[in-house]
């Protein structure tokens, strides 16, 4: 036999032990780093075998160890279809159905649990925001410590044994780190401090997204998602219907409470967005005279745009319950309306977080009224765009963003009739609506900055 031969019978030979490891555990326990590891190929699962199965199996090991009769020895296995164990097809050495190595097992446990409960981050993201936790730090000036955080916190202090526990979730989820604090009497204190995710949290961060936390993790978005399963099988619009028994924005007219932290949680996210806007982008709005934001919300968007570009003027157009009694300025100014009906006329439309709510239909009717407001291509006409650009599941990478791509879709589907799309799905609304032209600029995170021209 030559070496490579030689190798091979004894490769085959440790597997066979291996799986046949519950007649002589030491086997599997001598062997078991090497087969594992190596060669990828699994114990047999000890349940449930009876004397015929355990015969069969040394049988088929036995045979498989002959080459001449490997194809009987498969034909046997494949036969018997002993409970679980059957052979994939074509593939040596067969991986015994639903047999994990032990390490796959727990691994594949955890994977389960982290999923099952990824909303314990959530939840403890939301309670400490409430708290104000991060406002706590952030006042103390330097890194806290776990009585100074306790002593500070609005609690009952009989809880206090919660905080730490909080904390410490809070830090594994990286929105405080722990740092070793100098006392002078020779004792080491350890503090926390706040991350860049955290600063973010801060109420009085010029561009908070507090807001926008506590809104998207409020019980009646919540709700929405309890009814997912039962969507699927009804005729029901959205969950959120399923859910709430009206679509989204009808409910939001009729829910002043819903009303108030949606807009202000979408008008933390415009002041986030339109400050990297007026930063990174600024060329793209540079020699504006008029700007009109549709579902421009409250106005945060038109504010700080006419701050930093002072020829500008920018109407908002949104729905009656939401500019209702909102004060315009001389360069801001609140228009109630329909953006399928009509778009008040301006250099160029601004559409953030608005076409990702809507459905291709839905979404070409928005487009033609806001092409249909602005002039031709030659005089500058565009519309400006912010919105998820999905990365094609052929680039897929374990970007983190991808993630949150996914997330925002699925929260279209729960909420609204709308999704998240890929350049291919964004080009085709385009093309439909009469654009001839786009220009994509990644620059704001998982979302981009889309110019459409006429
Ligand atoms: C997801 S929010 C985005 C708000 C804002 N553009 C932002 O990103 O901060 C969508 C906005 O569209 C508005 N809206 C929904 N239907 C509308 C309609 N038919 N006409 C005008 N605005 C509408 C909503 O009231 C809401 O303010």
């Amino acid at each position: 036999m030559k070496s490579d031969e030689v190798k091979d019978r004894k490769r085959e030979i440790k597997i066979s032990k291996w799986r046949l490891g519950f007649l002589y555990p030491e086997w599997q326990t001598r062997d078991r780093e090497e087969v594992s590891q190596v060669f990828g190929s699994q114990p047999p699962d000890f349940n449930g075998l009876n004397h015929l199965k355990i015969a069969t199996m040394i049988l088929y090991e036995v045979m498989r160890l002959y080459p001449p009769v490997v194809a009987l020895s498969r034909m046997v296995y494949e036969e018997t279809k002993f409970g679980e164990v059957t052979l994939p097809a074509g593939k040596w050495p067969p991986v015994l159905k639903r047999n994990l190595l032990p390490e796959q097992l727990l691994k594949a446990h955890d994977h389960i649990w982290n999923q099952i409960f990824n909303f314990i981050n959530s939840m403890s993201l939301k309670c400490a925001v409430q708290l104000g936790l991060f406002d706590i730090v952030q006042k103390h000036g330097k890194p806290i410590t776990l009585p100074e955080l306790i002593s500070a916190l609005p609690i009952n202090k009989q809880k206090s044994h919660g905080v730490d526990r909080l904390m410490r979730i809070l830090t594994y989820s990286k929105f405080f780190v722990k740092v070793s604090l100098d006392i002078s009497n020779n004792q080491q204190k350890e503090g926390y401090w706040l991350t860049p995710a955290s600063l973010l949290l801060c109420k009085d961060h010029p561009t908070s997204v507090a807001p926008f936390a506590t809104a998207m993790l409020d019980p009646v978005l919540v709700e929405p998602w309890h009814h997912l399963e039962e969507w699927f099988r009804d005729d029901a619009p959205t969950p959120f219907v399923s859910a709430h028994g009206k679509a989204f924005w009808e409910f939001a007219g009729r829910e002043p409470r819903m009303n108030q932290f949606f807009n202000e949680g979408m008008a933390s996210d415009a002041r986030f967005v339109a400050g990297v806007l007026t930063k990174d982008c600024k060329h793209v709005f540079e020699g504006l005279k008029s700007l009109v934001d549709v579902g421009g919300g409250t106005g945060t968007v038109a504010r700080v745009m006419t701050d930093a570009f002072p020829g500008l003027k920018c109407t908002v157009l949104d729905l009656p319950h939401v500019v209702a009694g909102l004060q315009g300025t001389d360069k801001v100014n609140f228009v109630s309306g329909d953006m399928f009906d009509s778009v008040p006329t301006a250099d160029a439309v601004f559409l953030k977080w608005i076409l990702h709510d809507w459905n291709d239909e839905e979404c070409i009717q928005i487009l033609k009224r806001c092409k249909e407001a602005i002039p031709k291509k030659e005089d500058g006409g565009r519309v400006i765009m912010v919105d998820m650009v999905v990365v094609d599941d052929d680039e897929v990478t374990e970007y983190e963003g991808t993630e949150t791509q996914y997330f925002f879709d699925i929260m279209m589907m729960a909420f609204l009739t709308g999704k998240e799309r890929t350049e291919k799905q964004w080009k085709k609304l385009f093309l439909a609506a009469g654009f001839t032209t786009y220009k994509i600029t990644p620059c704001v995170g998982v979302r981009s900055l889309i110019e459409i021209f006429p």
